[in-house]
């Protein structure tokens, strides 16, 4: 069988952007041999106009079924008052959880034609290629007890960070096994110094390595000194492997040493399925941008370099997704803009189509 995919495009943008990624998968199936079962279902506000709900029961069955899902954004205006467990935002904070996605890969890759756009030197950017690995399903976002207490005649704001040592090992060899298929190299970010959290953390993930990947060059480094570290030389990382709370913040601190929002791609992973391939969401990072929504303005890099993740890590097509990464880095050289990456020099945008057709044309030529 074909290998599956679900599409949920979502709100706002997400149809936008996605419906130049779908014309990218037809090029694979027409050009490379390559063809998905696509299939195509409601996310998120849209779901919830029809269903009354942000994802239907029946759309989830399906994601767990399915190779990979590539999702596009969810939320808007529209849905703001909603009540709190059908907000759009539950839609997908469902499918991490039931798919059970622990390992959050956020790339920051920095593509030379878009190198003065950081906030960085040029030469501590250009050719920036690192990876962030996010535990993302347990830590201090969910660890209890958890709540605001009445304490001594004042009120008391508690969370609790915790972590086992499975939660620990099976997001350690997520990393292990990408840095295998990349530079080689893992760092791993905690706070061992004032965390008995971070003990356990430093200490598993040293295990892990030492039985499992002792080929793979491994470090250990506080996080703040990661968060330093990473605006003074990110060159110096090739994977970084960190908890959920201190990944929250690296990853956007990471992403935004290489320009804009509309950029940048990302996967969430989680347990091989029966056919070897980890249940998998990919999904540009930004939102449903309602302020361009409808105008044909957004940028579909970051929702097509989601689609070269998944090409990449569900797909073994490690190839073919060089091969898309290399047509939108020839496009980006030529000069093509979305208005998102306009600088203050300004020209002429192209619109969201425009951005689509030029890449394949790109692929085209490849
Ligand atoms: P946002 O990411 O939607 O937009 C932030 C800014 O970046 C806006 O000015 C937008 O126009 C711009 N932008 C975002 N993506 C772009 C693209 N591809 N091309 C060009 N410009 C782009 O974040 P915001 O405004 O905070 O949230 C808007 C809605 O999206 C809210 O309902 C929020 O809850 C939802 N949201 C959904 C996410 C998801 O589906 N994963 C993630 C973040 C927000
Ligand atoms: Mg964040």
């Amino acid at each position: 069988a074909n290998p599956s995919i679900l599409i949920l495009a979502g709100d706002g943008i997400g149809p936008e952007v996605m419906a130049e990624v779908k014309k990218i998968i037809s090029w694979y199936g027409d050009k490379r041999g390559l063809v998905f079962d696509v299939s195509e279902d409601l996310v998120g506000g849209a779901a919830y106009d029809v269903h009354g709900k942000p994802l239907a029961d029946e759309t989830m069955a399906r994601a767990q079924e399915v190779d990979a899902v590539l999702l596009g954004a969810v939320g808007g205006p529209k849905y703001d008052n909603l009540d709190f467990s059908v907000k759009p935002e539950r839609g997908l904070l469902r499918l991490r959880k039931e798919m059970d996605l622990f390992s959050n890969l956020r790339p920051a890759q920095c593509f030379d034609a878009l190198a003065d756009f950081s906030s960085l030197k040029k030469d501590v950017v250009a050719g920036l290629d690192i990876m962030i690995v996010r535990e993302l399903t347990s830590g201090v976002y969910f660890g209890m007890p958890r709540g605001i207490f009445e304490e001594n005649g004042e009120r008391v704001g508690i969370n609790t960070q915790r972590y086992t040592e499975s939660e620990i090992e099976r997001v350690a060899r997520s990393a292990f096994e990408l840095a295998k298929r990349r530079g080689n190299k893992v760092c791993s970010m905690e706070k061992a110094n004032v965390m008995e959290s971070g003990i356990l953390w430093r200490e598993v993930v040293q295990r892990v390595h030492d039985e499992e990947y002792p080929e793979v060059e491994l470090s250990h480094m506080y996080a703040d000194n990661g968060a330093m570290q990473l605006v003074r030389w990110p060159k110096q990382f090739d994977v970084i492997v960190t908890d959920n709370l201190f990944g929250d913040i690296l990853s956007d601190c990471a992403a935004m040493l290489t320009g804009s929002l509309g950029m940048l791609p990302s996967a969430s992973l989680g347990a091989p399925m029966e056919n070897g391939r980890p249940k998998a969401m990919y999904e540009p990072v930004h939102g449903s941008a309602p302020d361009i929504a409808g105008q044909g303005k957004a940028n579909p890099i970051a929702c097509i370099l989601s689609f070269a993740m998944a090409l990449r890590y569900s797909f073994d097509q490690g190839d073919e997704a060089t091969r898309l990464e290399k047509a939108i880095e020839k496009v980006l050289a030529d000069g093509v803009r979305t208005a998102d990456l306009m600088g203050p020099e300004g020209g002429t945008p192209v619109s969201t189509v425009e951005m689509g057709a030029k890449i394949i044309e790109a692929l085209d030529a490849s």
